[in-house]
């Protein structure tokens, strides 16, 4: 199987399996492990952050981040495609009791300019309408294929929004991946969000995990809404030994899947009927229109799929994504058997 459905697949290496074999561990929810601590106070330190918390996954670290920023009735405000939006079935009005306002941005790209926030936030509304609690940002932005927002444009949004009084958070599921796009250092794409959640468990390898980072005051409030939510784990050493592994050799291979993705589109791109704009293509996620192909996605996600590769279909369009499970020579296969499936 060639799997790009996405890089949440990837298996963790030997390296990780006998490091999580040979792991420290001590009780998590009593603050025992000195593995998640290790791996907590690493993470707090790249992101040059006060403080970090191991989560189970990239949705909880994102909800929790709405939870302790946030007062219910209040809106949130995230990209039209953005993650927390679309793919956390709702738990932000579950679990926060927030409503969600959705920008497009104008030029496509995912990422939010202040010309674009500033006429949706609601500062200090008449006392019928719901304030503003947080603005959510997400880099690099899944849905909008793997774009990348850099740090000048970051900044320069979160000091608009902080003059506003408002926090921001990062979902930084991929943040790893812009930083290598973009040639820049981790800290300066997040230095300005209040919070930033990143993921393990992507293309960084680990089986599973994401942390939570931020100030003291919001990971001590974020700890509470961790276990509120059944999120305290015991021996969870085990996976922060994979997840060590992921933060330290993780990110240096990423561009290894940035290359294959930007060959896959080009491939792709040769295929008639197949509609893709090459030069997005910056990190991992290949998204392309098959309207012109005569065919639903369903159609080719399935037929693909009896040829052994697997990707996912919506509306008219198809996502693959690259990681480390994926080879070159996959890239090619994937390629050639799409030009079987459409001629
Ligand atoms: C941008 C983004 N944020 C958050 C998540 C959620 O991560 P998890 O699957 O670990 O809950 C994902 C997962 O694909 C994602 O792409």
């Amino acid at each position: 199987m060639i799997d790009l459905r996405s890089d949440t697949v990837t298996k963790p290496s030997d390296r990780m399996r006998a490091a999580m074999a040979n792991a420290e561990v001590g009780d998590d929810v009593f603050g025992d492990d000195p593995t998640v601590n290790k791996l907590q106070d690493r993470a707090a330190q790249v992101f040059e952050k006060e403080d970090a918390l191991w989560v189970p996954t990239g949705c909880m670290g994102n909800e929790i981040a709405v939870k302790v920023h946030t007062k219910p009735g209040q809106e949130i405000v995230t990209e039209d495609r953005g993650h927390i939006l679309n793919y956390e079935v709702g738990a932000a009005a579950v679990i926060s009791g927030v409503t969600i306002r959705a920008v497009k941005s104008a030029d496509g790209s995912g990422h939010l300019n202040w010309d674009e926030l500033r006429p949706v936030l609601k500062i200090d509304p008449p006392y019928y309408q719901s304030s503003t609690g947080l603005v959510c940002l997400e880099n690099t932005h899944n849905f909008a294929g793997g774009s990348v927002m850099s740090a000048a444009a970051c900044s320069e949004v979160c000091e608009k929004v902080r003059e506003a009084g408002l926090p921001i958070h990062m979902d930084g599921a991929r943040i790893f991946n812009a930083a290598v796009a973009l040639n820049e250092p981790v800290a300066d794409l997040t230095r300005h969000c209040d919070s930033v959640m990143v993921t393990l468990s992507k293309g960084l390898g680990a089986p599973a995990g994401s942390i939570l980072i931020g100030t003291k005051d919001f990971i001590e409030e974020a700890r509470i809404w961790r276990k509120r939510l059944g999120g305290g784990m015991r021996q969870v050493g085990i996976l922060a030994a994979a997840g060590l592994i992921a933060l330290e050799e993780g990110p240096k291979r990423l561009y290894e899947d940035h290359q294959n993705a930007r060959r896959l589109a080009d491939g792709l791109a040769e295929i008639p009927g197949i509609s893709i704009d090459v030069k997005n293509v910056i990190t991992n996620i290949v998204i392309f229109d098959i309207s012109g192909t005569g065919k639903t996605s369903n159609e080719i996600v399935e037929t693909l799929s009896s040829y052994g590769i697997l990707c996912v279909g919506f509306g008219e369009q198809i996502r693959m994504v690259t990681h480390l499970d994926i080879s070159t020579f996959d890239i090619e296969t994937t390629v050639s058997e799409m030009r079987k499936v459409l001629t």
